[in-house]
């Protein structure tokens, strides 16, 4: 049996094991899906304790010493819902903490600079050769976090190669020039970028995001409207000159979503099954987030879910101030939020709540057993963006008959089909999507959803196709592949069937003593 293509994933988060954002659920999701692909996948990412606990079958692999945070190791395990093979790299003096990248006080740690550079070398160190790991064909490096893993590998002379793709360009890891020398960047890379080409210099800093875009052999980025739309200044976020400098090498690659654990039809996490061809336990999902939220318990009137990070990228000000126009316009319209984010932002959320008692429930905080329950409860899901790389939380609405109204930006307009646009031409229509970043933009778009949701056929019609559009992995999973082939001789195999995962209590319980036999089977894989 030939070795599979290996492909390890670096990235400073994964779902379950961390997760603030999209980026978490991309990175495991994908991962699965390579798996079931043939591909040998695994993820690098910190041992954070909240990882360390969650993880099967820990076993310490290997030492690194030398990373730019000092020294660290390599623990080898299994995620706890997929199997997927996960490296995590401990350094209890940078990971231990309660925050992925903050405080408690939401204020970023001072030495993630130091973080993260430890990562990508470890990253690159793996790719070198490390007794215990097998050695990986393609390092695919995540977000600015990870952004320093192609130079390294480089710097490293590294046989394997390196893809990195850009999750969200408005974080970019930039830090003082001087900074450089603690994490092993060469001067000739931190000199004015006109002068040197690699320079990872970015107008008088020193830039992560830059260094994965400039040293990657390959830039993906989540979807292909927001690879067009990073070329311009509107959304370039003043990288537009370096990327188009590189655009030779940039591709834009949807992202999918793990449709098992978004299923209506079996999610433990909500009140009522349903499914495209019955939607009746809908209604008791609807009754149960109404319940929930301190909402009017009413089976008729729109409500509309808002979930994601209340901040300016979400148009999150905008939204709130756009709710009181909303609410004056139809009566009986409903809103449940659940977010968290910019503080004057939460407290405008609670104030609504405060002030349209029955009419706004507001939830502030992270939860993720609440997501589920919000995207199979409401009938809309109002997703403004100023920008939207790709958008995950449309395409969860969608698999549970919830409709997106959504902002026509980057994966937005990719994955939503416009009722204005496409209805009556195709049949296909999944959604509503508005231009603009005002109160009158967003109320419009509402307005024309409320107004959708009073003809029960069309509603129907809009659900059906929301929830049988395909936003699995697969297509993102053969373009990724094939890029891949593109850089190295490796290719898949045909998927074994999976082993299975040794039973929680014996290997939860602690670290496994250290092993140093390379692992070459496909045990590890999931
Ligand atoms: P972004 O990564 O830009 O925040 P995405 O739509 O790609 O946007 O992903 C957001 C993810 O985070 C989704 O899985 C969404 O359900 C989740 N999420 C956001 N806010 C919350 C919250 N307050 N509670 C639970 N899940 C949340
Ligand atoms: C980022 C983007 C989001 C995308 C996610 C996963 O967080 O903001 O649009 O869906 O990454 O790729």
């Amino acid at each position: 049996m030939p070795t599979p293509l290996n492909v390890l994933l670096v990235a400073s988060e994964a779902a379950p094991l961390a997760k603030t954002g999209g980026l978490a659920d991309m990175v495991s999701a994908y991962g699965a899906a390579l798996c079931d692909a043939g591909v040998a996948a695994s993820i690098l990412m910190p041992a954070y304790p909240a990882a360390l606990q969650q993880v099967l079958g820990a076993t310490r692999v290997a030492k690194l010493s030398g990373l730019p945070g000092g020294d660290g190791e390599i623990i080898r395990a299994c995620m706890p819902d997929t199997g997927l093979s996960v490296l995590l790299l401990r350094m209890d003096h940078l990971y231990a903490r309660e925050g992925v990248y903050q405080d408690r006080h939401g204020r970023d740690y001072v030495d993630n600079l130091v973080r993260f550079a430890s990562l990508a070398a470890a990253a690159a160190r793996i790719a070198r050769g490390v007794r215990g790991i097998r050695r990986p064909d393609i390092v695919h490096a995540h977000d600015w976090h990870a952004g320093l893993t192609p130079l390294y590998m480089k710097l490293g002379g590294v046989q394997a190669r390196s893809v990195f793709t850009i999750h969200n360009l408005a974080f970019q890891g930039n830090y003082p020039l001087a900074a450089g020398a603690w994490i092993g960047v060469p001067p000739e890379l931190l000199v004015p970028a006109l002068s040197d080409e690699r320079s990872i210099e970015f107008y008088d800093s020193l830039s992560l995001i830059k260094a994965g875009i400039v040293h990657a052999e390959r830039v993906t980025t989540v979807s292909d409207r927001y690879a067009r739309e990073i070329l311009t200044p509107r959304f370039g976020h003043r990288m537009e000159g370096v990327l188009n400098a590189e655009e030779h090498k940039l591709h834009g690659i949807t992202n999918g979503i793990d449709m098992k654990r978004w299923d209506p039809s079996a999610d433990p996490l909500i009140a009522s099954p349903y499914c495209a061809d019955n939607v009746a336990g809908k209604y008791a999902c609807k009754r149960a987030l109404q319940q929930t939220f301190g909402l009017a318990r009413e089976p008729f009137v729109p409500l509309v879910a808002i979930g994601s990070r209340l901040t300016g990228q979400k148009l999150a000000e905008v939204v709130a101030d756009a709710i009181p126009t909303m609410l004056a316009r139809h009566d009986r319209l409903q809103f449940a939020v659940l977010g968290q984010g910019d503080a004057p932002i939460e407290a405008q959320m609670q104030a609504l709540a405060a002030r349209w008692p029955g009419r706004v429930g507001t939830h502030i905080g992270y939860d993720e057993t609440l997501a589920h329950r919000l995207h199979a409860g409401a009938d809309m899901l109002l997703h403004a963006s100023r920008f939207e790389p790709c958008g995950l939380t449309q395409l969860y609405a969608m698999r549970f008959g919830t409709i997106p109204v959504a902002s026509r930006v980057g994966g937005l307009a990719d994955t939503i089909s416009d009722y204005a646009l496409e209805f009556g031409k195709t049949s296909a229509a999944t959604g509503f999507l508005f231009e603009g970043e005002t109160v009158d933009d967003v109320a419009g778009g509402v307005a024309r959803a409320v107004e959708a949701f009073r003809n029960p056929s069309l509603w129907r019609a809009l659900q059906r196709n929301a929830m049988t559009r395909d936003s699995g992995w697969g297509a993102a999973v053969k373009r990724y592949v094939d890029l891949y082939c593109e850089l190295t001789e490796a290719r898949p195999v045909a998927p074994r069937p999976q082993p299975a995962v040794a039973p929680a209590e014996t290997v939860r319980a602690g670290l496994l003593p250290m092993t140093a036999s390379v692992d070459h089977s496909l045990a590890a894989v999931r």
